[in-house]
């Protein structure tokens, strides 16, 4: 096979075979197939699309390229969600606890936060001691005792897609939907999980920006688990606006904490409730939506949930004390408010903008090489709908710089404030299965 003719192939429209996907990736991962015409192919795939299949075979190739876990030892139906990134989404903290606290596997591999959205992995590591990089027999034995594990995923896991994503990211094909399914897709499944549950996120702080795009999106990773034999389903859910009032790993663990305690911002709650229903009809806990939201509420009201997070916490080695007493979490030296410069309603937050303001502040990340201040972040004060007075706090930044004027002025410029009222955001807004 050459790689000129596949790239002529893709180019006129026509969708590659199998045979020609894992020759492809294999010679590519070789290093027979040079950068150069992998870029053209990725070009190609960027205006032609993919079909299915091939969206499935190339997926698949990657996936193959590297480890693929076996969980086979835990029994039962193993579980993980993936969230295709938001500003203040701290869901898969409360949620795997929720799931274990209901007796569901739930082995999750999860990602450090790269651009304006926080990962999973930095937030835990803002507890003391919480260890991120267990062997795959701790992994298994946690799991398989306690139901829940949170770990980063092996550097052996999909070679062939950190090579593919480092090309995507310098020849303006990252946003392409079946190179974005095929990639977060053969992490996914390489993790030897047999259901997976998709946040797929919607709006000004998410990579998909209309709930086209995000449909487009969900359809085309739902595809690729289902041909993968992974019960796959996707809930698109609203980004308009940051997830809770928190943005920042601290602040953000200090906030599942009060979820856990049967407090915590409304929005935060609904979206974990509606995914922990989701998975426990499809670990076969209930066949009702119903009774699984029921259930989830359940162990959050009466404190299994918290229990379970803390057993976690301390099976990773982290400081069980931080969930009694978050103030012990790392703390920012200033807090600086920042203030409506007008009356009248929050009519919109630019999410991106508040994440790019936290990742100034340190709270993530502009280089994957860049390291991250746990302690920083924003914590609003105000969501879109609520009314506001000229001087009311729309948020503070908690700094560990004395004077972050233009951070606070990027978060003032954040908020949107005008006259009428807005019209309510819908946080669920489709189920794709
Ligand atoms: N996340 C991934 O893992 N891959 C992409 O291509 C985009 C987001």
């Amino acid at each position: 096979m050459r790689m000129v003719d596949l790239i002529a192939k893709k180019r006129d429209g026509h969708a590659l075979s199998k045979t020609e996907i894992d020759w492809m990736i294999t010679a590519y991962v070789d290093k027979q197939i040079p950068d150069y015409q992998m870029s053209a192919f990725l070009m190609a795939v960027y205006f032609q699309g993919m079909a299915d299949d091939e969206m499935a075979n190339f997926a698949g190739a990657m996936l193959n390229s590297g480890e693929v876990l076996d969980l086979s030892a835990i029994p039962g139906i193993k579980i993980d969600k993936h969230s295709t990134g938001g500003v203040g989404d701290k869901i898969s903290l409360i949620l795997a606890p929720v799931m274990a606290a209901m007796g569901v596997n739930i082995p999750m591999i999860s990602g450090r936060g790269l651009g304006f959205t926080g990962g999973t992995l930095d937030k835990l590591e803002a507890i003391p001691g919480f260890n991120v990089n267990l062997t795959t027999e701790q992994f298994i034995k946690q799991v398989t005792e306690h139901h829940e594990a949170i770990i980063s995923a092996s550097s052996e896991v999909a070679p062939a897609d950190r090579r593919l994503y480092a090309l995507r990211d310098v020849t303006g094909t990252v946003e392409s939907i079946p190179l974005i399914a095929g990639s977060i897709m053969s992490k996914k499944i390489s993790s030897g999980i047999n259901a997976l549950v998709l946040d797929v996120k919607v709006g000004n702080g998410a990579f998909m920006k209309t709930q086209e795009d995000a449909e487009k999106l969900a359809h085309a990773l739902v595809t690729i688990g289902k041909a993968h034999g992974v019960q796959t389903r996707a809930i698109l859910s609203d980004m308009n606006q940051p997830l809770g009032l928190t943005i920042g790993n601290a602040l953000e663990v200090a906030e599942t904490v009060a979820l856990l305690n049967g407090r915590g911002p409304q929005d935060v709650r609904e979206l974990t409730v509606t995914l922990a229903a989701h998975m426990a009809v499809m670990a076969g806990k209930t066949d009702s939506l119903e009774v699984g939201a029921q259930l989830a509420g359940d162990v959050l009201r009466d404190g299994r949930a918290k229990r379970a997070f803390r057993q976690m916490v301390a099976d990773q080695g982290g400081d069980v004390n931080v969930i009694d007493s978050p103030q012990l979490l790392p703390k920012a030296q200033y807090r600086i408010s920042a203030v409506a410069p007008r009356g009248g309603f929050v009519q919109a937050i630019d999410s991106e903008a508040l994440g790019k303001a936290a990742m100034q502040l340190g709270a993530g990340r502009a280089q994957a090489d860049d390291k991250l201040d746990v302690a920083v972040g924003l914590v609003l004060h105000k969501k879109v709908g609520t009314p506001v007075s000229a001087g009311d706090v729309l948020a503070t930044v908690h700094s560990n710089t004395a004077d972050p004027a233009a951070v606070v002025a990027a978060v003032v410029d954040a908020f949107t404030i005008g006259a009428e009222e807005p019209a309510k955001l819908q946080l669920i807004k489709e189920i794709i299965e």
